[in-house]
């Protein structure tokens, strides 16, 4: 019934992002020169390096072989399902092998297309592809003048149409093509349009973000995890420390806790965590990252079900003790801060088929009008990211508290 509601588009829509609304969890790659210099992928511009003094970071990188390969393994051990990596940030450094600039990794230091290696990892692990590639470009001599002077313009929006070409070329199947910023031209400038009437005609699978100034897909907030609109795609994009590429000095890095909290608050709005990490010049991965990741990995062995099929359309009263997901009638109690032996729950008036540790033994549980109270679990919470609590209940999950403390008699929901 619904999809004859759909335009043809709708539905061409619906089709290609049909992997993706499933996906939740995919890895961030911010990679280029910068990571050499380690303070942040804008240093060239936050330090105001000129370019001639930039440039040079182009011949004496030299990424380790095979470090994408370990990416790809952690990304998937992980239970990530894609990946995206920048193909050029805006040091306008291109990671692929272009003909349109020698500024590129297969002509200069690292001696290789590192963007072909990349799409060879993550297809080795069954992960879907992304490209990020920025629109800016502090490098090229028309990536800023072309806002004022209309033959810049032409040379630079066909450099940028011309490379975003080759991207969709050379590859073979490309999953996600992720734009960034795109100042300092609107839409009309960039011929955003045409741009991407191109890259649907060489992929007609790929789903394209928000940032060519056009809405396409999906929705990209970014450090903030905020559910899209009108049903609309979405992924949320989150640094691991505070910046996208490899900078050490920040050492504020986010735990596994953090990350599982952030997956489940995804997972209820319906939409996808893309998280980054900034691998080292030479591609290895800070510890940080991988320990979080591991564990994040672990964890989703256990409770996956919880997060990748689950959502929580009706939106939730807030606990102390944890937060929801839901699938059609069983509601996932994701326990963040463990309350010992019993578990009580305001606000849910469906009545309780059953309770359990997700994976684990069946619970007791007493229900009074809207006070559950699960009992028999462990003192000490099993999992210290987060034990989910898996409970059946009839109909549609509801659960609502208000700020009064009085027992309602009536249907809450009437
Ligand atoms: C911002 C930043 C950029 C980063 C991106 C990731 O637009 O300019 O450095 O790559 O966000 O979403």
């Amino acid at each position: 019934m619904e999809s004859q509601q759909l335009t043809p588009e709708q539905q061409d829509r619906k089709r290609r992002l049909d992997w993706f609304l499933k996906a939740r969890f995919g890895m961030f790659i911010h990679w280029g020169l910068y990571s050499q210099l380690g303070r942040h992928e804008w240093v060239m511009n936050r330090e105001r390096i000129p370019v001639e003094e930039y440039e040079p970071l182009a011949q004496t990188w030299k990424p380790a072989p095979g470090c994408q390969r370990e990416w790809a393994k952690l990304a998937k051990d992980s239970g990530m399902r894609y990946m995206v990596m920048t193909t050029k940030h805006h040091e306008g450094f291109c990671l692929f092998d272009s003909k349109l600039t020698d500024y590129n990794a297969a002509k200069c230091g690292p001696g290789r297309d590192l963007v072909a290696e990349y799409v060879e990892a993550a297809r080795a692990e069954g992960l879907k592809v992304g490209f990020y590639y920025s629109m800016m470009d502090w490098h090229h001599p028309d990536g800023a003048r072309c806002k004022k002077d209309e033959a810049a313009r032409r040379r630079f929006v066909d450099y940028i149409h011309g490379q975003v070409r080759e991207l969709c070329t050379n590859y073979g199947k490309v999953d996600i093509m992720w734009y960034d910023v795109s100042w300092p031209l609107d839409a009309e400038g960039w011929e955003s349009a045409k741009m991407n009437a191109m890259v649907r005609e060489l992929q007609p699978d790929i789903i394209i973000n928000d940032r060519s100034q056009m809405p396409e897909d999906f929705g990209t907030p970014e450090q903030h995890i905020t559910p899209a609109e009108g049903g609309r795609a979405w992924e949320a994009c989150m640094t691991f420390n505070g910046s996208w590429g490899y900078t050490p000095i920040d050492t504020d890095y986010k735990t596994s806790k953090q990350v599982v909290g952030m997956l489940r608050q995804v997972a209820a709005g319906g939409g996808n965590l893309l998280l980054n990490i900034g691998p080292r010049p030479d591609g290895s991965v800070p510890e940080p990252c991988v320990q979080a990741l591991k564990e994040t990995g672990d964890w989703l062995r256990r409770y996956g079900p919880s997060l990748y099929e689950a959502t929580d359309p009706g939106p939730k009263d807030w606990l102390v003790t944890g937060a929801f997901t839901t699938r059609g009638s069983k509601l996932y109690f994701h326990c963040n801060r463990w309350p010992g032996s019993e578990l009580a729950i305001g606000g849910l008036f469906n009545k309780v088929l059953g309770a359990r540790l997700m994976g684990g033994y069946e619970l007791g549980f007493r229900q009074n009008k809207d006070r559950l109270v699960i009992f028999g679990l462990p003192e000490i919470a099993p999992d210290a990211l987060a034990t989910v609590i898996e409970i059946d209940v009839e109909g549609q999950p509801k659960q609502k508290l208000g700020a009064g403390c009085v027992l309602i008699d009536d249907d809450p929901w009437g």
